[in-house]
């Protein structure tokens, strides 16, 4: 017996209805808004995640499945898509003719992170990135589309979209240096990761999840108190644009985000549904990116959203009907050429239809049909066929009829649909 690596699930089942609502939808919804498929390899050059999510990051000093190659090369499984799409778009020159550019992907992310509720080391995100602007008009749409696109599972009550403004170098570099002074003076309460963070990357210590370190960071500076004009005047427009597209908001200052790439605006959709996991989707601006991995200076923002997470909200609120099977048809061999006609014809119509493969007894092909929950059993016997009729049975209310094959799709649209 083979069992799964630790933090690697299947889904399967019932569980699957919910994904698919959600896959069914992502890609018609961010088309609307000019964004187009691209697809990544899961596989890149440990170096792109180096130099694009950063050096000093969890992700990248703890978190990454890393092995060399034959030939020596270390590859990493992909932690996140901007790196890549980034990657991709330098590459393949995406960025001519100079334009805006829009892309959206779907696919599974790797993380060696501690598993826990709405945690996981295989987990999937939906992406999108766009290129070209640095238009706080296009922050806002981007939230806009990731605001909406969650609400438009009906969770909207669980959800709280928060925004910051973590400037840009120069104002991340006073900032910095405050808070370094500010830390310092309790260096000997912070927890181990934290100290290491203090002369690494002392803004990944305003998101530590360990309470001694929590009661320290509530009294830290705020980076919206070190904006220099030019981030001040994004972030402000950011929220104007936000309230002309009526998007609920909170400005939150602590937001630091897990990636180093970002400048300027950082978002997150956060629930408290799911224990320590509270991002739903969550992205930013990421201007000096494409430039800092060998592409032009060309501004980009995005976000991703956890689709294990989403599912899990998806399924406090409502309860999917798992059944596969609209029409159960029952025949004996005689019959099967007018049972297989029938098939056809409901399958046209859109009925999920499967056949007693087994030509059985009815008793026995009856009890098949209810194990696999289906809604209706179509029977097609000797006097089915000498009368030109079909044997209807709706399963959840026991009632049996002939009917004629010109009343059989009226009376399956009244039972299934
Ligand atoms: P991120 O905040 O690292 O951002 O991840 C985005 C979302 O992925 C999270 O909000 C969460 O829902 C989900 N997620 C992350 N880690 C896990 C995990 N271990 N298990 C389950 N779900 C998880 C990024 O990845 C950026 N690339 C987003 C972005 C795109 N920024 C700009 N463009």
């Amino acid at each position: 017996m083979f069992k799964k690596v630790k933090g690697f699930r299947d889904i399967f089942g019932k569980d699957t209805f919910y994904w698919q609502l959600i896959e069914d939808k992502f890609r018609n919804y961010f088309s609307k808004f000019g964004y187009e498929e691209i697809k990544i390899p899961i596989l890149e050059r440990t170096d792109l995640f180096v130099r694009g999510i950063g050096e000093t990051t969890d992700i990248v000093e703890k978190e990454m499945f890393t092995f060399q190659d034959r030939d020596g090369t270390y590859l990493s499984l992909r932690p996140e898509g901007t790196a890549s799409v980034v990657r991709s778009f330098i590459e393949n020159k995406l960025y001519e003719p100079p334009s805006i550019r829009k892309y959206y992907y779907y696919g599974p992310m790797f993380r060696r992170e501690r598993p826990q509720k709405g945690r996981f080391r295989q987990f999937y995100q939906i992406g999108i990135e766009a290129f070209g602007s640095v238009s706080p008009l296009l922050d806002a749409e981007v939230i806009y589309i990731l605001y909406t696109f969650l609400n438009s599972f009906d969770i909207s009550e669980f959800l709280k979209l928060e925004i910051n403004s973590i400037g840009c170098a120069e104002c991340r570099s006073k900032y910095r240096e405050k808070l370094v002074n500010y830390f310092e003076k309790y260096k000997s309460d912070l927890c181990n990761d934290c100290i290491n963070r203090l002369g690494r990357n002392p803004l990944r210590i305003l998101d530590c999840k360990v309470e001694s370190c929590k009661i320290i960071v509530k009294n830290a500076p705020l980076i919206l108190d070190f904006l220099c004009n030019d981030c001040a005047k994004h972030f402000n427009k950011l929220k104007d644009y936000l309230n002309v597209f009526e998007v609920e908001f909170a400005v939150n200052p602590k937001i630091v985000r897990g990636l180093d790439y970002y400048v300027k605006t950082a978002f997150e959709m956060v629930t408290d549904k799911l224990g320590a996991s509270s991002a739903v989707g969550a992205g930013g601006r990421y201007d000096g990116l494409i430039k800092a991995l060998g592409g032009p200076d060309i501004p980009g923002i995005g976000f991703a959203i956890g689709v294990d997470r989403l599912v899990e909200l998806v399924k406090i609120k409502r309860d999917m009907e798992y059944r596969l099977v609209d029409c159960y048809i029952i025949t004996f061999d005689e019959y099967v050429k007018e049972a297989v006609s029938l098939l056809n014809i409901l399958r046209t119509e859109g009925y999920n239809t499967t056949i007693g493969y087994d030509l059985g007894s009815i008793k026995s092909e009856m009890k098949k049909a209810n194990r696999l929950n289906a809604k209706t059993v179509l029977i097609i016997g000797e006097d089915e066929v000498k009368n030109d009729v079909i044997t209807l049975r709706d399963m959840d209310s026991g009632e049996q009829s002939h009917v004629t094959y010109d009343e059989l799709l009226n009376k399956l649209e009244k039972i299934i649909n």
